[in-house]
């Protein structure tokens, strides 16, 4: 009665990583209980996320192409373009679906490269084009996450004039150059070959500069704006919050999850570890948390 926050399944959604490449799921090593999922599979997989309560996905893709300019992000019979199809005609589950490059391109940034640097502009294009192809295929909702500037804008004017303007951006708008995404690079093999991110994901150290990032997405269109990763971040949760009035997603990521899953595993910390930190991210001000233990709490609650 007097509990000031809660966690409802409504307002959690499970990230899916869809495979072409593979013939049956595949367990993701450094995920424990995750795995990679099948076109074949995914089907039987999301009746089995329905069946936990769940309500929403997030869909990630994993190319049996991929070249210098991640081209095979934008194709019609893509994996996530396929899986969006699937999703819809399977389930009633709301389908979002991850927007960005370093799944598709050879050398695992997320966008288009100029020598050694990604090119923030000539990547806007294809951001356009793969929000379309999204849209084609029936996707709910679009979730940017390459932090390349002026995406959300580019994306909204790209949605519109193909007639897609119900299309809502969930916007990735304080994304930090983390190290706790390291299990989902292994998960969706979007390693970059060769330096980091930091020249496009935010620096750890700050806190101002997520507010600046926020007012930008928000002014470019956004319709939900995100902060990730959310546990070693939950003050700019908690700031944002007190800032902005527009719904704010929490992504719990990778590294929080195999950290927690593996001590819970290993008895080392009781499984209420996973209630307590992710009701802390709502605690902090999350209207909704994306999380790979959303199927687990779901059914459990
Ligand atoms: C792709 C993307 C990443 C995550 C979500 N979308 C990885 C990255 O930026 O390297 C991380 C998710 C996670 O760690 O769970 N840009
Ligand atoms: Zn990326």
């Amino acid at each position: 009665m007097i509990a000031e926050s809660h966690i409802d399944p409504n307002k959690l959604i499970m990230p899916i990583f869809v495979d072409e490449t593979a013939k049956k799921p595949v367990p993701v090593q450094s995920m424990p209980g995750i795995y990679r999922q099948t076109v074949e599979s995914l089907p039987d997989y999301l009746g089995q996320l329905v069946e936990s309560g769940v309500k929403s996905i997030l869909l990630f893709g994993i190319p049996s192409e991929k070249d210098e300019k991640g081209t095979s992000a934008y194709q019609e019979d893509g994996i996530v373009q396929e899986s969006i199809r699937i999703a819809r005609k399977e389930s009633k589950l709301t389908v979002i679906a991850d927007l960005c490059m370093c799944e598709y391109t050879s050398h695992g940034h997320c966008g288009i490269l100029n020598g050694e640097d990604v090119d923030n502009d000539s990547t806007l294009e294809s951001y356009g084009m793969i929000a379309q192809s999204y849209a084609k295929s029936g996707v709910h909702m679009v979730a940017p996450s390459g932090m390349m500037d002026g995406q959300v804008g580019f994306i909204r004017e790209s949605l519109d004039r193909s007639g897609f303007h119900n299309i809502p951006i969930m916007a990735y708008s304080a994304k930090y150059a983390s190290a706790m995404y390291g299990p989902f690079r292994n998960a969706a093999d979007s390693t970059p070959s060769f330096g980091d991110r930091r020249t496009y994901q935010m620096d750890p150290r700050n806190s101002r500069e997520a507010m600046v990032e926020i007012a930008h997405d928000l002014n470019e269109g956004a319709d939900i704006i995100m902060v990730k990763p959310a546990l070693p971040y939950l003050d700019i949760i908690s700031k944002a919050r007190e800032s902005f009035d527009a719904p704010i997603a929490a992504y719990s990521v990778s590294g929080e999850y195999t950290m927690i899953k593996m001590a819970v595993d290993q008895g080392f910390l009781a499984p209420s570890a996973i209630d307590e930190s992710i009701n802390s991210i709502f605690r902090a001000g999350a209207d909704m948390v994306i999380t790979y233990f959303a199927e687990y709490l779901s059914k459990n609650l």
